[in-house]
């Protein structure tokens, strides 16, 4: 095969990224071309977020930014994941602790519903809500569980279906990509959700992986496995793999890195369910990690947008190699 693309559809799951925009509009010719020619499902980086939707009052929307990014996938014929329609962080200005509780209920539920009506059916799947759990595996204490309690979760999906009803509507979270006291925390919260009959299609796990700390395949397996087993689809939604803690040589670290890559995939190709594998971007030129955790060659093209032995696990893993 020449692209993860053509693997991917050997392999009958979609193979995504999370462009960014501000890239995209610079014009540089690798990194759409690339973007083009290697990934048949799309996630916005930043500019779906509420934030950047919302970025001046509750009754206005920019859709601009992420129309012009919809233009480019159209063309390319991809899929897009929608994302993130209530989440704490790279919320407007205007969501916050002044805001009374009937009040903020109504501002979730208008920008679900303002969003969602505006793209229906161009968005395959939204993330609906994203990392509603904290690490201590308890609700996070977010200006919207402090005044809303965690009813405004299923409202958010209620809201969500009733705007575009093809849409997959997907929960998304870290932390959770092996079994431990988060993921079962969330394990639960999905439970219920499923039990109370909210309208809930699936569950992103982000897989930001430290390569010296990265689950097995079969911790990953297993713990995909029990999600789907509720009924869900499941996906790998934000995978990158920092490597600046290893401390061998550099063909080694990337080889490692590759492993961990290959580890992944194999999970998400052990899982009928799981339907995506998306990296969080896919050059090393340009990722939040740099910014977050230090300079870090964490995705699967180098700088020059050479394909790194990650991109080999990423591709044999989509075609059982
Ligand atoms: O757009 C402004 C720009 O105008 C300003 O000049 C610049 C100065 O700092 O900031 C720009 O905004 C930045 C934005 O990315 C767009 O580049 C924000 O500061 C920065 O915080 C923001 O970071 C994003 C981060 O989410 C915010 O939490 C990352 O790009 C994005 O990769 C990251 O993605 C998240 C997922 O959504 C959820 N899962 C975890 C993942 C990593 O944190």
């Amino acid at each position: 095969v020449e692209t993860l693309a053509d693997a991917s559809k050997k392999a009958r799951k979609k193979v995504g990224t999370a462009p960014s925009y501000g890239v995209m509009a610079s014009g540089e010719e690798d990194y759409l071309s690339l973007l083009a020619s290697e990934f048949n499902y799309i996630t916005p980086e930043n500019v779906a977020k509420w934030g950047p939707l919302q970025p001046v009052s509750a009754n206005e929307w920019d859709f601009s930014a992420f129309d012009s990014m919809l233009a480019v996938t159209q063309d390319n014929k991809q899929k897009v994941k929608g994302r993130a329609l209530v989440w704490h962080r790279q919320a407007p200005n205007f969501v916050n602790e002044q805001v009374d509780a009937a009040t903020l209920a109504q501002m979730i539920d208008n920008h679900i519903t303002t969003t969602m009506q505006y793209y229906a059916g161009e968005i395959y799947a939204w993330d609906v809500v994203n990392e509603v759990m904290g690490d201590d595996a308890n609700y996070r204490q977010s200006v919207f569980y402090k005044k809303l309690g965690k009813s405004y979760i299923a409202d958010a999906y209620i809201s969500a279906r009733a705007a575009d009803p093809r849409a997959k509507l997907f929960y998304n979270d870290y932390g959770i990509d092996s079994i431990n006291a988060k993921s079962d925390a969330v394990y639960t919260m999905m439970a219920e959700l499923i039990a109370d009959g909210v309208p809930i299609d699936g569950i992103g796990f982000q897989m930001h992986l430290d390569a010296a700390s990265a689950p097995s395949t079969e911790e990953m397996t297993a713990n995909l496995q029990r999600f789907a087993d509720l009924g869900l689809s499941v996906n790998i939604s934000e995978i990158d793999v920092r490597i600046s803690s290893l401390s061998w040589d550099d063909v080694t670290n990337l080889a490692i890195q590759q492993q961990v890559y290959h580890r992944a995939v194999n999970a998400c190709m052990n899982v009928r369910q799981c339907d995506a594998f998306t990296l969080w971007g896919f050059t090393d030129k340009y990722t939040w990690i740099d910014g977050e955790f230090g300079e870090d060659d964490p995705l699967i093209y180098d700088d020059e947008y050479q394909r790194k032995p990650a991109y080999f696990g990423v591709a044999d893993g989509l075609l059982r190699i």
